[in-house]
């Protein structure tokens, strides 16, 4: 059934019906749908525009509706253009005569506007809880390991020593920030464009105030023109979701390097690995893999999104259906991502000795030396040289500063003593280091509480 056949003298023609319609992915949000509906004739009686019985009538029948669908009954069928189309058929079928009021006040432009806007506040919050769950597991980790020492890089080069727990505190505060920008867009986002009309409000005496307060909505939108066209909540989502996937696709880097033969640092479960056809020793990260290459995906939408709305004069133009499919798949490859990336991440392994033994090897103690030399005098630059030499020398040799015999110290620096070893332990290295945010476990301890009461308030 089509909500607008009167003007027409001829039928559509079956591609561009097909073209047109968008119900094949609008039904995704047929209970906001519904509920939408059920607010905006609450909203009309109240405004005495339906009688008590119509509204009542139309609530049971979208009921109905909402029940049927939901177990089964009802199934959603493509001849409809949309899902506000078969929604309103189908009430129409159901109840008569009251249906065909459902539509008073209303476009189907400030509809899809509330449609999707119910639908998109509802995956924020589900995707911040999936957030959450993800920070919890980092946050056992990290308390689980703030004496795990490992190299910290840069350029990909062994630069100083850190811990594991300090390492999977960064990633602690990228997701912490994700959080932060879904909440700034809920509340952005968070007012209602249901009463807008087409593009310029309407003639009834419409409660705006009303119908936003009975969704949930902190108020009504100002300006119904916008209210119609506005799709930026959606583009600063995709924003966020892009910025989501990047942590996660850095994440996934890490662990494949990790994971590799040649660092051996983790090992990912096998239930979270997958094999070769033809190469029996294999365990691949296929799961890291992908979160990492569903990347581009998720960019995708947002480049995509914003391509299209640039050229969109007011008000709403029917570019603007394309919205759906980027978001959704967007919204779901995210929500599908962070719970398995999680469960990769809770069930992983991490192999300590061999993350110490390769910060170790790196020297990544070079500079805890140098500052030796200069706790005893020496100036920096002098310092920085002598160690260097010496680095020199263990490459040569094929061993670390702490195999390094002290004589070989002391015919570079009559400065070093017994003491050296102990200086630079990674231990030491570690511990010395204390300010706000670095590795040691005095500072790593302050943040490990605050992280805790992050996770129990948020
Ligand atoms: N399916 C449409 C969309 O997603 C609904 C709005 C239709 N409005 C219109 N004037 N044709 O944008």
């Amino acid at each position: 059934m089509k909500l607008w056949g009167g003007r027409f003298t001829k039928e559509t023609n079956q591609l561009v019906h097909n073209f047109n319609a968008s119900i094949s992915y609008d039904q995704k949000f047929y209970k906001q749908d519904i509920l939408g509906s059920i607010a905006h004739v609450t909203m009309l009686e109240k405004q005495e525009i339906l009688t008590t019985q119509e509204k009542e009538t139309i609530i049971d029948g979208l009921k109905g509706i909402l029940t049927d669908l939901e177990n089964g009954t009802l199934e959603i069928t493509g001849e409809h253009e949309d899902i506000h189309s078969f929604v309103e058929a189908n009430l129409i079928d159901r109840i008569g005569e009251p249906g065909k009021k459902l539509h008073t006040g209303r476009s189907r432009n400030d509809q899809v506007a509330l449609d999707m806007k119910l639908y998109t506040r509802d995956e924020v919050i589900a995707i911040n809880d999936l957030l959450k769950e993800l920070m919890v597991v980092i946050h056992r980790i990290m308390t689980e390991n703030t004496d795990t020492y490992m190299p910290g890089f840069t350029h990909l080069q062994k630069a100083q020593p850190v811990t594991l727990a300090h390492h999977f505190g960064a990633y602690f505060e990228m997701f912490r920030r994700d959080r932060s920008r879904l909440r700034d867009i809920y509340d952005r986002m968070n007012y209602c464009p249901l009463g807008s009309g087409a593009l310029a409000g309407t003639t009834y005496p419409l409660d705006r105030e009303y119908s936003a307060s009975l969704l949930k909505f902190d108020g009504p939108t100002f300006n119904s023109m916008d209210s119609v066209s506005d799709r930026d909540y959606l583009i600063e989502l995709l924003s966020a979701l892009s910025t989501i996937m990047m942590h996660m696709s850095r994440f996934c880097e890490e662990i494949i390097l990790w994971n590799s033969n040649e660092y051996r640092f983790v090992e990912i479960d096998d239930s979270y690995s997958t094999g070769s056809s033809i190469m029996p020793q294999k365990k691949n990260p296929d799961i890291a893999e992908l979160v990492r290459g569903k990347t581009g995906r998720v960019y995708g939408a947002l480049v995509s999104l914003l391509t299209t709305m640039k050229g969109i004069p007011l008000a709403y133009n029917k570019d603007m259906q394309e919205d759906k499919e980027l978001t959704f798949d967007a919204i779901d490859t995210v929500k599908g991502c962070l719970a398995l990336f999680t469960g990769m991440l809770d069930t992983m392994k991490f192999n300590k000795p061999v993350m110490e033994a390769s910060a170790k090897n790196g020297f990544t103690n070079a500079t805890d030396a140098a500052d030796y030399l200069v706790n005893h005098g020496v100036p920096f630059r002098d310092a920085h040289g002598i160690i260097g030499q010496l680095v020199l020398l263990c490459i040569d040799k094929g061993i670390s500063l702490d195999e390094l015999p002290l004589d070989e110290y002391q015919k570079v620096s009559p400065v070093f003593a017994d003491d050296i070893y102990e200086a630079i332990s990674m231990k030491t290295c570690v511990e010395k280091r204390n300010t706000i945010g670095a590795p040691g476990e005095k500072a790593m301890a302050q943040i490990i509480t605050a992280n805790a009461r992050y996770l129990q308030e948020s």
